[in-house]
């Protein structure tokens, strides 16, 4: 594939949002995905902020009119313009069920040329390239969050994915300043096999009195200087997305350790979410528009 001019990303939430922001920056046409306008809305409205605050929350800052890079991003819920997309990246709630349809929709109305990245946090690719007629055009693509400030991206090569494929995908990443590592196929890829278990882990330590939350992330950031200890990681990921994730690891693996902790269920069931619903190990309300 020459060039890699119009990019499809289903999918508005968290991870969406991030992603149109980076392609129409980078100077892609971006065909934006999701079920409702209000989400749609919302989700143009975050880029516009993101992009008038993008020097103070440490991204690259844009380099062109706002209202320009804005306008190359076009939204829909009935995928209209999706058949001029060479490369779609999908980004909707990490459930296979919920996954599965997208796919069959994108394979009926996508150019057979075009490649389909996998943005998941535990889905096996393979799976997903199996529910395709183009399994080596798909392959994983594991953006962190805020994906405009993450410079690197796990790809996973999938069972059949080609190695054109990998190229393509790495020439897209390059194209928005980002470069990747790439690994095989395993459920939770590298990142968040450690990571989810790890997060987990520190869920239990909440549940069983050991420390409070702050304690457990300042053990974390002042003593193995990591920048933000797991607990402040699950909010900003969301825990709903945790919890999912850890499900989704013990059903692959069938391995009690990565059996979800209780309280983990309890905060997702009560709706505390993290950084997007206000409320998580951590509070956010005043952060919240
Ligand atoms: P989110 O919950 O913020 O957003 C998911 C979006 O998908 C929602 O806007 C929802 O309306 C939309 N959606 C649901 N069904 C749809 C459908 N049939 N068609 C179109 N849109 C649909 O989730 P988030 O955090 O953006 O995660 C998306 C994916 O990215 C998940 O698979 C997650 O595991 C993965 N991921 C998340 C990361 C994070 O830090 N949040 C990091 C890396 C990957």
């Amino acid at each position: 594939m020459d060039s890699i001019r119009t990019v499809g990303v289903i999918g508005a939430g968290v991870m969406g949002t991030g992603l149109a922001q980076s392609l129409a920056q980078s100077g892609h046409e971006v065909v934006l995905v999701d079920r409702t306008e209000d989400i749609l809305g919302e989700a143009v409205d975050a880029v516009r902020q993101n992009l008038r605050l993008a020097r103070m929350l440490g991204g690259p800052a844009p380099t062109e009119d706002r209202e320009l890079v804005l306008k190359r991003i076009s939204c829909t819920t009935t995928y209209e313009g999706i058949e001029a997309a060479d490369f779609v990246i999908e980004n909707v709630t990490e459930d296979w069920a919920v996954k599965r349809p997208v796919y069959e929709v994108l394979d009926a109305r996508c150019a057979p040329r075009t490649v389909f990245a996998v943005n998941t946090s535990v889905i096996p690719i393979t799976r997903v390239g199996a529910a395709t007629t183009r399994p080596d055009r798909v392959l994983g693509m594991h953006f962190m969050n805020p994906v405009p400030m993450k410079p690197v991206v796990e790809v996973i090569r999938g069972h059949h994915t080609s190695q054109a494929t990998v190229d393509t995908a790495n020439r897209l990443l390059g194209q928005m300043g980002k470069r990747s590592v790439v690994v095989a196929d395993s459920p939770g890829f590298v990142s968040n096999r450690v990571l989810m278990l790890t997060v987990n882990e520190a869920v239990f330590l909440l549940h069983e009195g050991v420390a409070t939350p702050a304690q457990v992330d300042e053990i974390f950031r002042e003593c193995f200087g990591h920048p933000m200890g797991p607990l402040a990681t699950a909010d900003l990921i969301g825990l709903d997305t945790i919890l999912q994730s850890v499900q989704g690891l013990y059903e692959a693996f069938g391995d009690s350790k990565y059996r979800p902790c209780p309280l983990l269920t309890r905060m997702v069931d009560a709706g505390h979410l993290g950084r997007k619903s206000g409320k998580g190990f951590f509070d956010y309300a005043s952060t919240l528009a």
